[in-house]
């Protein structure tokens, strides 16, 4: 079951990022407002992937000020993409004894044992961004309909290349994200279904053939994977001058790969349709510079003002469910039925994604999270340091 509801977007202006990102490793600070019972003795504990991606760093400030700014102390730790140190890292949150988790998995499907620990002593866990898998113990999702960040890159596609009235054939080629990520599955397959009459059809061809997730797949997303990857389907199927006309690639990091890929080796003259997630401050650069061509934009800050309105009705002792959407300041959507973890059905948030291209950019400066560089031609962080 999926409940919509239109909210007004209350935009957060100006948000201050610690001042060096490289620097916030893992923190305990004061409530701000420690007198308050209700929130201000209470402290949440936030485990993020990861510091090499940019939204990560974006995700973990977020969260920590909004957390911060409502009277809750926050622990936060970044655990370098390794598994180990994610369940190490988590562990010693609980042995700190944090009321509640929020957790953006490594690997969704390593933190059982873990989560049986936090269970075992009452600390709910949410599940931020990637779902975790085989274990009772998370109460709730909160992401973005992944399903759709696919769509929106397929349907992108399909209309640049007007595909319901040209004839083609057209040339695409697929890069996919980690296969440890539930994300990952839901981004591809979102793509994949909104292409595929096309490719069915004839219209749109895959010269290496790769058409399965698992063929496309690339570890912790890695940019340098996406890269040679790339670099390897070039040299195999393109180097005689076939045109390439597509890259499709599940977000940034890998179009970052890819687009150096194309850029070092591609033997076409046409600079090929280039699709993104996550508004990455470098990708938006190669949006300018018509190296990228679109991204899909999730605003994280909303994800994380999701996040603080579910975390706040369960520490307060409710039980979040869709009449929470209207004080979620962001367009959502509450799922009971779409995200299966091998255990459970996992209630779910979902925030609505949207395109951005080099046509709409000062959308993003609207968010107030994004500003125009001095020449107004690309666009910077309005955090101080990144
Ligand atoms: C997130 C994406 C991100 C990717 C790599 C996914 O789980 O939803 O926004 O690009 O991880 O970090």
């Amino acid at each position: 079951m999926k409940t919509t509801a239109k909210k007004v977007f209350a935009a957060l202006a100006s948000l201050t990022l610690c001042a060096s990102l490289a620097a916030c490793g893992t923190e305990t600070t004061p409530a701000a407002n420690s007198g308050q019972k209700a929130s201000g003795t209470k402290t949440v504990g936030i485990a993020m992937p990861t510091k090499s991606l940019e939204r990560w760093n974006r995700d973990g400030e977020y969260l920590k000020k909004q957390f911060e700014d409502s009277g809750y102390k926050v622990e936060l730790k970044y655990s370098d993409n390794k598994t180990d140190q994610q369940n190490n890292d988590i562990q010693s949150m609980i042995a700190d004894g944090v009321d509640l988790l929020m957790i953006a998995a490594i690997d969704g499907s390593t933190l059982t044992q873990t989560l049986d620990d936090a269970k075992a002593k009452n600390i709910p866990v949410i599940a931020y961004d990637r779902l975790i898998m085989n274990t009772d113990a998370v109460s709730y999702y909160v992401s973005f309909d992944n399903y759709t960040v696919g769509k929106l890159q397929g349907e992108f596609v399909r209309d640049q290349l007007k595909l319901d009235t040209e004839a083609g054939p057209f040339n695409i080629e697929f890069t996919a994200g980690d296969p440890a990520d539930n994300n990952a599955g839901f981004f591809f397959n979102g793509a994949y279904d909104a292409l595929k009459p096309y490719i069915d059809e004839g219209k749109l061809v895959i010269p290496s053939g790769k058409t399965k997730f698992e063929q496309v797949a690339t570890p912790e997303w890695k940019t340098d994977t996406a890269f040679d990857n790339m670099q390897n389907t070039l040299a195999s199927y393109y180097s005689d001058g076939t045109k390439l006309d597509v890259a499709l690639c599940s977000n940034d990091s890998t179009a970052m790969g890819v687009a150096k890929a194309i850029t070092s080796d591609y033997a076409g003259d046409n600079q090929p349709i280039l699709t993104g997630q996550d508004g990455d401050i470098t990708n938006l650069r190669n949006i300018v510079d018509g190296i990228q061509t679109m991204t899909v934009y999730k605003n994280v800050n909303d994800e994380a003002g999701a996040t603080l309105a579910v975390a706040k009705a369960i520490l307060e002792g409710g039980t979040p469910d869709e009449g929470l959407l209207s004080s979620l300041g962001a367009d959502a959507s509450y799922d009971t039925s779409s995200y299966n973890n091998g255990v459970k059905v996992v209630p779910s948030y979902l925030l609505v994604p949207y395109v951005i291209t080099k046509d709409n950019l000062q959308k993003l400066v609207d968010t107030g999270l994004y500003k125009w560089d001095a020449n107004e031609k690309y666009l910077e962080s309005t955090a101080e340091t990144t």
